[in-house]
C-alpha cells in the first residue's frame, strides 16, 4: 500500500492501492523510517471473503452510488486483498483478542487495531475487550509491548460537531496515552493534532 504525501511516495509505490492522504498537520513521527511487518490477523463476527465475485460485490454494494472516489479505493484495496490476503476469523473481538494476545510476543510491537467498530459491539462485548486488553498490558514489557490504535466515534470538544472520528493511541510498558487526530468517518479528511487521550 502506498501513501501519497505532497510530492513524497510512503510505502510500496507498485501498490495498487493508493491513499491520497490530503492531511492537514503532520504526524509527530519519522515518515521515513520503513516499517516491517511480521504478521496480520483480524476477526469478524460475519466476514466476506473478498476473493470471491459475491464477497467484493458485497462489500462495493456499501458504498454510495455517488462516491465515485471511494469505490475506485475500495475495488484498489480488494485488489491488493487478492495478492496479500490478511486472514480474517469468524469470531467476535473479544474472544479472538484474548487468544491473540495470550502469550506476549518477544522482539515486535503487537498492536492492536480497531476502526469504526466500537460503536457496533454491544456493552459486554466492550466490558470484554476491554478486560482483555487490560490483561495483556499487565503483561507487556519493554522486549514485548503493546499498543492500542483506533480509529473511532467520540464525543468532541467542538459543539458544532458532538461526534467526531479520533484516532488514538495508548502505549504499554510506556504507559502513554495519545490522541493522534481527528478525521471524517471514511478516514479523510485527516487533521494530525496531538493531545492527551482524555
Ligand atoms: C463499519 S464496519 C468497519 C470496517 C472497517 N474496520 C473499516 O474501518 O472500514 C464495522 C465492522 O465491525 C464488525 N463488527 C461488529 N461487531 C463486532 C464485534 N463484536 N467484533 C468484531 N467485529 C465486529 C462488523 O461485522 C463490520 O465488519
Amino acid at each position: 500500500m502506498a501513501y501519497l504525501h505532497g510530492d513524497r511516495v510512503l510505502g510500496d509505490p507498485g501498490s495498487p492501492l493508493r491513499l491520497d492522504t490530503g492531511w492537514s498537520g503532520e504526524p509527530d513521527g519519522d515518515l521515513d523510517r520503513p516499517l516491517r511487518l511480521v504478521g496480520r490477523g483480524g476477526c469478524d463476527p460475519n466476514p466476506v471473503d473478498v476473493s470471491t465475485v459475491d464477497g467484493r460485490q458485497h462489500l462495493l454494494s456499501f458504498v454510495w452510488a455517488d462516491q465515485r472516489e471511494r469505490w475506485v479505493r475500495l475495488g484498489a484495496a480488494l485488489d491488493l486483498a487478492l495478492v496479500d490476503p490478511v486472514p480474517v476469523r469468524r469470531a467476535s473481538a473479544a474472544e479472538w483478542l484474548g487468544e491473540q494476545l495470550a502469550r506476549p510476543e518477544r522482539d515486535v510491537l503487537t498492536v492492536v487495531w480497531h476502526s469504526v467498530v466500537w460503536q457496533y459491539a454491544s456493552a459486554a462485548e466492550r466490558a470484554a475487550g476491554r478486560a482483555v486488553l487490560a490483561a495483556a498490558a499487565e503483561r507487556a514489557t519493554a522486549a514485548a509491548p503493546l499498543a492500542l490504535l483506533v480509529f473511532e466515534s467520540r464525543r468532541g470538544h467542538d459543539p458544532a460537531r458532538p461526534y467526531e472520528f479520533q484516532l488514538l493511541l495508548k502505549l504499554w510498558p510506556a504507559g502513554r496515552s495519545l490522541r493522534l487526530g481527528v478525521g471524517g468517518p471514511h478516514g479523510t479528511p485527516f487533521t494530525w493534532e496531538s493531545g492527551p487521550w482524555t
